[in-house]
Formats: C-alpha cells, sequence, structure tokens
C-alpha cells in the first residue's frame, strides 16, 4: 500500500508513536494537532470512509465507529489497532496496513467526529446524491490505466450487465471490496510443524480458523500459531489504499453506465 504521509505528519506522527510507545495505549493526553486531525481526515476518507460514512458515523456497510468502544476507549488501543491490521475479512472488514502515525491519526481525526456528531445541527454526509458526482469518461481511461482493473475484467465479458444488477452504495462496496474476503485461503503452521490448510473461515486479533477439505472447522488462537492468508481479492484490498477520492467517484460513474 503506498504510504502518502507529509514530513510534517511524519513528525507528528513520530510524537504521537512515543507516547504510545511509553503508555500502552493509543491516544494522546494533548488535544490531537491540527496537522493530525488533517492526515486522519485524508486517510479516513481515502482508506475508510466509503464504508463506515466519510464522517465516520456509519455507512451502508461499515458500523459508525463514533460509537464503537474500541475507538472510544483508549485503553482498547492494541485491539483497535488489531482490527485495522488484520481486519474481520470474514464480516467485510478489510485488513489495512496503516502506519501507526497514520492509524493514531484516523483514530483522532474518528474522535473529533464524534464531538462534532454530538453537536446540533450535524448531519451525515453519505448520500446517494454524492455518488453521482463522478465522470464516466475519466472513470473509464483509470479504469483501462492507472487502475489495471482491465487485467481482470471486462466490460463487455464479467462485468457486462453490472448496473443493472447494482446500485448506489451497493455497486459501490462490491467495486470495492466485492466479496467479503469468501474465496480466501490460508496456512497454519502449528507448534508441532505441522501445516494445516483450507478455506479461511474467520479471523479476528484472538482467532483463526479455517474449513478444512474434508469440512471440518478448525481453529486456534491467532497469536499461538502462525498462519498466511491467500486472498483472491488482493489487488482490491491494495486498491483501496491508491483510489484518491475522484478516481473512485469516477470508476463508479463509469460502472454506472455497464448496463
Ligand atoms: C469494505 C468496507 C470497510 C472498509 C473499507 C473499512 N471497514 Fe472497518 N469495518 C467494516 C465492517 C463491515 C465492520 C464490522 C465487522 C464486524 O461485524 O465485526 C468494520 C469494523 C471496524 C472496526 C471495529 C468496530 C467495533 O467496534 O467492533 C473498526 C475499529 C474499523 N472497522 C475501523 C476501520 C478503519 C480505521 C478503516 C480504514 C483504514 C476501515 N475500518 C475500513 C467494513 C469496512
Ligand atoms: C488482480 C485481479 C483484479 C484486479 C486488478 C481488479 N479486480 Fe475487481 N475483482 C477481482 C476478483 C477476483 C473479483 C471477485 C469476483 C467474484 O466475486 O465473483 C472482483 C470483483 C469486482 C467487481 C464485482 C463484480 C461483480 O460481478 O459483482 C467489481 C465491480 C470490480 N471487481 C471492479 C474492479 C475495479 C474498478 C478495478 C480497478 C480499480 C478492479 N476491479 C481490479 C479481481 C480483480
Amino acid at each position: 500500500m503506498r504510504k502518502r504521509v507529509s514530513n510534517l505528519a511524519e513528525s507528528v506522527g513520530a510524537v504521537v508513536l512515543v507516547h504510545l510507545f511509553a503508555s500502552g495505549a493509543l491516544a494522546a493526553p494533548q488535544p490531537p494537532t491540527a496537522a493530525q486531525l488533517q492526515t486522519g481526515q485524508r486517510v479516513f476518507t481515502a482508506q475508510c470512509g466509503f464504508c463506515h460514512g466519510r464522517d465516520a458515523m456509519g455507512g451502508e456497510t461499515g458500523p459508525d465507529l463514533t460509537k464503537s468502544p474500541l475507538v472510544r476507549d483508549e485503553a482498547a488501543g492494541d485491539r483497535l489497532r488489531a482490527v485495522v491490521r488484520d481486519g474481520r475479512v470474514d464480516k467485510g472488514m478489510p485488513a489495512f496496513r496503516l502506519t501507526d502515525a497514520e492509524l493514531a491519526a484516523v483514530v483522532a481525526f474518528v474522535r473529533d467526529q464524534k464531538v462534532k456528531a454530538e453537536s446540533p445541527g450535524a448531519r451525515r454526509s453519505v448520500s446517494v446524491a454524492d455518488l453521482q458526482t463522478g465522470d464516466a469518461e475519466a472513470g473509464r481511461r483509470y479504469f483501462n490505466g492507472a487502475g489495471r482493473c482491465a487485467q481482470c475484467h471486462s466490460p463487455t465479458g464479467d462485468l457486462a450487465g453490472l448496473a443493472a444488477r447494482l446500485q448506489g452504495l451497493q455497486l459501490l462496496q462490491r467495486m470495492l471490496y466485492p466479496s467479503n474476503g469468501r474465496g480466501a485461503k490460508v496456512a497454519v503452521d502449528l507448534p508441532s510443524g505441522e501445516t494445516v490448510r483450507g478455506a479461511l473461515a474467520y479471523r479476528d486479533e484472538f482467532t483463526i480458523a479455517l474449513t478444512d477439505d474434508a469440512g471440518r472447522y478448525r481453529s486456534w488462537p491467532a497469536p499461538q500459531v502462525k498462519f498466511k492468508v491467500e486472498n483472491p481479492l488482493e489487488a482490491h484490498a491494495e486498491q483501496l489504499g491508491k483510489y484518491t477520492d475522484d478516481d473512485m467517484h469516477n470508476v463508479l460513474a463509469y460502472l454506472q453506465t455497464l448496463r
């Protein structure tokens, strides 16, 4: 995943990081700086906003993060980091590779949104109208060019009639993260030296589980085994970090023409 952090944000992040190690918690006791909030908003909009809502208050597919105990409680910092790093792939939360500084900035942004959400006149910012602002021609160019979508897809092949099947946020969600991680495979190395392979059945910060070839569900405490997940949607997970807001709206506008 590309890193797009300005030097200023890096140094702000470094200060936060020192604090993280000192306290073991995610949040700094000082209020976040404007630069940190700006970084947080940029990362959040690019990578989290389409599922959790640009205002972090919940989208079509992701919960309201301003109400999440993982974000609210400073002591839950480790668990929050684990959710973002590992995802909850089976439930539609992809894994992300954010630096600690980026994640701290995202958390600062979400907490700030929580304050705003509780103030009068707050309103939601995910709207269907917002999904209609893209430029379809620019989206077509991105699809065939920089986005490299045409490597795997064709508007007259697998994506023919897509917009007739899916509209609005549903189409956006499918475009961003198509199948909630279904189809991912995992290989688990047990302490005994045995390696067990199968379809990824469950993954969170505590547990890794698979269904083996015999159809048996097997699970292990995630910290006690080594495992490697292979996801056919890796390209989509990576793409989440590459889209600019404009690219995303343009590609969506283009896909909306595939009827
Ligand atoms: C493709 C959609 C999608 C994207 C993108 C996404 N999430 Fe999620 N996220 C989800 C879903 C769905 C859940 C609920 C998972 C569950 O039910 O356990 C979730 C859950 C979470 C939770 C746990 C909330 C709780 O209280 O249990 C956190 C924290 C979180 N997401 C943060 C993020 C951050 C930060 C980003 C961006 C770096 C992000 N998410 C991007 C879909 C998404
Ligand atoms: C390396 C291969 C690869 C690349 C590159 C790729 N995708 Fe995908 N895409 C997939 C796979 C695999 C699926 C899942 C197909 C399924 O679930 O049936 C998928 C599914 C989709 C779907 C849902 C299709 C449906 O029928 O519901 C859309 C929309 C989509 N991709 C759009 C894009 C866009 C836009 C890009 C470029 C920014 C892109 N993809 C890049 C592999 C890729």
